[in-house]
């Protein structure tokens, strides 16, 4: 069994991308909003504001009151669009319940949306265009699968979840790369049966689904949830112990998909348009 060590690649894609910055004429210069004071966010976008000072990427992390109107915030992302200086505009998630998270993702020029969610980029991803950016979980889990080698092309590939920022954007992609893609969710039946059939698992669920004797011998595991145990450690879906017994590949939580996310967002940062 091979662990698919995330942080490892996501050092080499981070010396790729500051390489990268250097010889550009215009520095990248990413603006992150967050709005409210959720715990994790907060995390999130210190994570994002560290990593870009790592690689040369200016960054401005703009820090709105849970109170400011849906308006308001339009009205910012509209000044932002028009910056010439700012290259790359990022709305972490979650908003607030009193504004519409949709209007406020739609909102964003698609040339800044380095998270790859506006309308523009999905729908291009969506008809097998280029879009201007790729959402960065999923893309760093195909730069994961690659560096490892491991085949997307005709492989029966089960996504579990089927959220906006990896399920569906994961699909899209793989597919792209001609693999047979499965996706499941709450309502899924049979999900062992299905589970089965992976040549690679991608399970984005936040919970412990994937245990016991579910995936096929050598499969590839590749694990998105993270989240806090009963004990207070840091755990993803996947039984680690149990299933790298039986798994080819797996990618471990923490030092996965983690730090490729956040690499990969870091590589979508760098592309000025
Ligand atoms: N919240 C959780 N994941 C993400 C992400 O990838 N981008 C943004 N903007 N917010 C998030």
């Amino acid at each position: 069994m091979i662990v698919l060590d995330g942080k490892a690649l996501s050092i080499k894609v981070l010396d790729r991308v500051k390489a990268k910055v250097e010889n550009l004429s215009k520095t990248p210069h990413l603006a992150v909003i967050l709005v409210g004071d959720d715990a994790a966010s907060k995390i999130y976008v210190n994570n994002k504001r560290k990593a870009a000072e790592r690689v040369g990427i200016k960054s401005t992390v703009i820090e709105l009151d849970t109170l400011i109107s849906e308006s308001e915030l339009l009205t910012l992302i509209n000044e932002l669009n028009s910056d010439a200086d700012v290259t790359g505009i990022l709305v972490q998630l979650p908003l607030p319940k009193h504004i519409d998270k949709n209007k406020v993702v739609e909102a964003i020029s698609p040339k800044k949306d380095v998270d790859g969610f506006t309308p523009e980029n999905v729908g291009k991803l969506a008809i097998g265009l280029e879009p201007y950016f790729y959402p960065a979980t999923p893309q760093g889990i195909i730069m994961l699968l690659d560096e490892y080698k491991i085949p997307i092309e005709g492989a029966d590939v089960v996504i579990l979840g089927r959220s906006n920022i990896v399920g569906k954007p994961m699909a899209q992609m793989l597919l792209k790369r001609n693999a047979t893609v499965t996706t499941c969710h709450s309502y899924t039946k049979n999900l062992e049966d299905k589970i089965k059939t992976a040549d690679i698992l991608i399970s984005a669920v936040g919970k412990k689904i994937v245990r016991c004797k579910m995936v096929r011998n050598n499969s590839c595991i590749i694990d998105v949830g993270i989240f806090r145990d009963s004990n207070g450690k840091l755990t993803g879906d996947v039984d680690f112990d149990y299933m790298s017994q039986s798994a080819g590949y797996i990618s471990p939580v923490p030092g996965g998909v983690g730090p490729m996310t956040i690499a990969s967002l870091m590589y979508n940062a760098s592309k000025v348009y």
